[in-house]
């Protein structure tokens, strides 16, 4: 029998021995509670311990240390801890989870996350969208840049650098800007305008590279090798923890978990981040089974999607096509093989969508009131064709805004 949630019920909120408080000016924090799952500091806190996703090394995190020796991505330990009881309703945002968290500190936040999960019931009574795009920097990206850059900042990083195709950029230079840390943004001369702009107000270092957007993190590694932290949002593995808030808020918001979420698929950090948060309530024993994870490519780049049909273990590197989904235009996401798995895992998919799919979802999704981004609305072109499959509940990720893409 899964257990259903009680948030806000006590159980969580006793000191353990050795831990630092978090402010009690936390707000709407009276009771100053303090996260009591990881006790002990940095270094003493397995979760600033991670595992590396290719040869499971397991580590202490150090900043310089962006990836793993043998070259995959690091990823926070497995199954991530979840527990009801540590829910904290009165706390803005993604940390009213932040009991299941190890920062010692008060973070520096912008009261992101608990976006709205509202029905499409004018287009199918099945159909959901979680608004991941009502986020301070209008991207779902804010979800995982908090808490990655929080950790960081923990560990004293003072600068940070990243190669974006925008609204990671964006979101990384807001909460550098507030947490009064340099940031230095790569990324491709084609990115949107509004991104770029964005950026820049922030206080941001703006680096333009022309050519391809792999071509944006090529200069940053060759500018790292004189010297710089690499807070990339792809490679670290804090970030994962903030994305996963997203399954558990989907599960709080439904009072269960859907049978099926569709994500755009890039990067695919919100897909894992996906996976790691119903993986964390399964294990937890709050939902019996995974929901089926589909992720969404453009056909103009999909390493991924053909990957997946081709029933390969990793994706080979494709050319970058043209596309007016931007933030999903990359050719070899590092993150590739334990995507696949994850997908597969879940009985979901990888799918593609041509441009004038794009587009109608798109408008669809404006005439809803729900105005958009191209990247943003691609998990709306395939709601039918997922279905088919699934016949049941099911929630479609909204991620970046429309006013980002105004040209
Ligand atoms: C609006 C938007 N949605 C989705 C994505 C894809 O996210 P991911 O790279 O985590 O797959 C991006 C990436 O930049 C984005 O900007
Ligand atoms: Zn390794």
């Amino acid at each position: 029998m899964p257990r259903q949630p009680d948030p806000g019920s006590p159980g969580a909120g006793a000191k353990a021995a050795g831990t630092t408080p978090i402010s009690d000016q936390w707000p709407g924090n009276p009771g100053g509670e303090l996260p009591t799952h990881y006790p002990g500091g940095i270094g003493a806190s397995p979760m600033w311990t991670v595992q590396c996703a290719r040869c499971h090394q397991i580590a202490t995190y150090h900043p310089t240390q962006w990836r793993c020796i043998c070259g995959g991505p690091w990823e926070p330990p497995r199954p991530l801890p979840f527990d009801h009881r540590a829910i904290r309703p009165h706390r803005p945002g993604i940390w009213r989870y932040m009991g299941l968290w190890p920062f010692q500190r008060d973070p520096i936040t912008m009261g992101e996350g608990w976006t709205p999960l509202i029905p499409l019931s004018a287009i199918d009574p099945r159909l959901w969208a979680k608004l991941d795009y009502v986020m301070p920097t209008g991207s779902y990206k804010d979800r995982g840049t908090v808490t990655g850059l929080n950790a960081l900042r923990e560990m004293g990083v003072d600068q940070v650098m990243d190669d974006s195709s925008g609204n990671a950029g964006a979101s990384l230079a807001a909460y550098a800007a507030r947490a009064s840390l340099q940031a230095t943004l790569f990324v491709p001369a084609h990115a949107s305008p509004g991104k770029k702009a964005q950026m820049h107000a922030m206080g941001a270092r703006l680096i333009e590279v022309p050519g391809p957007r792999a071509q944006a993190t090529a200069a940053l590694l060759q500018a790292l090798e004189t010297g710089g932290i690499y807070a990339s949002h792809v490679y670290n593995p804090f970030v994962l923890l903030g994305l996963a808030t997203a399954a558990w808020e989907i599960w709080e918001q439904l009072g269960r978990a859907p049978d099926a979420v569709i994500t755009p698929l890039g990067h695919g950090m919100l897909f894992l981040g996906l996976f790691l948060g119903f993986e964390a309530l399964q294990a937890a024993g709050y939902i019996d089974r995974l929901p089926r994870l589909y992720g969404v490519q453009a056909a103009a780049c999909a390493p991924l999607a053909q990957a997946f049909t081709a029933g390969l273990e990793a994706p080979a590197p494709v050319e970058e096509g043209e596309t007016i989904a931007e933030g999903v235009r990359i050719g070899a996401p590092p993150r590739g093989r334990e995507i696949l798995q994850a997908a597969r895992l879940t009985g979901g998919a990888i799918l593609t969508v041509q441009e004038s799919e794009i587009q109608a979802a798109q408008d669809r999704l404006a005439r809803q009131g729900l105005f958009v981004e191209p990247t943003g609305a691609l998990a709306m072109a395939v709601w039918s064709q997922v279905l088919r499959e699934t016949d049941r509940v099911m929630v479609l990720m909204l991620t970046g805004s429309g006013l980002k893409s105004l040209r």
